[in-house]
């Protein structure tokens, strides 16, 4: 299984793993507006009880999200290669450019499949959650991130606001 639910245990991966990415590139890390990788382990452990808060049903939703699972992705090696968002509703924003779905791999694994192989297992999440299908955009410049999503069955509907706009079915 490419995808592995966040743990407290692997702050010094944590580390190598964020030096191996570019400004702007953290996708499905939950790394985006107020919250902003701190490098200490506890900077590290508050940011996993977040991500797995906001996977919880039983605590109330943090403003302005909306339920979210998140997951790491992991090369047949257990080795931390990623990370992949599954949100389990729609906003607005989400509606148009978000998608339920995010996703980046660390720049020096990429192009091995991670990307592909970790979008297959989450339209298995995806379904185990009840969802019968979900959105995954990408930048309408974004040709690796296309790829993944036509790879996985992704059906273009439209662009807006520069993100190209797929649907794809989590079950065949
Ligand atoms: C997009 C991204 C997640 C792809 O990850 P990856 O693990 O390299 O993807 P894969 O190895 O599964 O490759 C997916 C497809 O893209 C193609 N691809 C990968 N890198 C490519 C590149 N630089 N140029 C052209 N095609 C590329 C692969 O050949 C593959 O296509 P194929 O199935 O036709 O062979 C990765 O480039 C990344 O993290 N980018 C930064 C964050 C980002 O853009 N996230 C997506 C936001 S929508």
């Amino acid at each position: 299984m490419p995808l592995r639910a966040p743990d407290f245990a692997h702050f010094p991966e944590f580390c190598d793993l964020l030096a191996d990415y570019e400004p702007g590139e953290l996708h499905g890390s939950g790394f985006w507006g107020d919250r902003q990788p701190v490098l200490t382990t506890e900077g590290y452990r508050a940011w996993v009880e977040e991500l797995l808060a906001e996977g919880d049903e039983s605590l109330p939703a943090r403003e302005g999200r909306v339920r979210c699972s998140y997951f790491w992705i992991t090369d047949d090696d257990g080795t931390w290669v990623g990370f992949l968002a599954l949100r389990r509703t729609l906003n607005d924003f989400l509606l148009e450019e978000g998608g339920h779905i995010g996703y980046s791999v660390r720049s020096s694994r990429r192009r091995e499949g991670h990307a592909t192989r970790a979008l297959r297992d989450a339209l298995g999440e995806a379904a185990a959650l009840g969802l019968d299908r979900v959105l995954v955009t990408c930048d309408d410049d974004n040709a690796p991130s296309a790829r993944t999503i036509e790879s996985n069955g992704g059906t273009y509907e439209d662009s807006r606001n520069g993100k190209r706009r797929y649907w794809i079915r989590t079950h065949s």
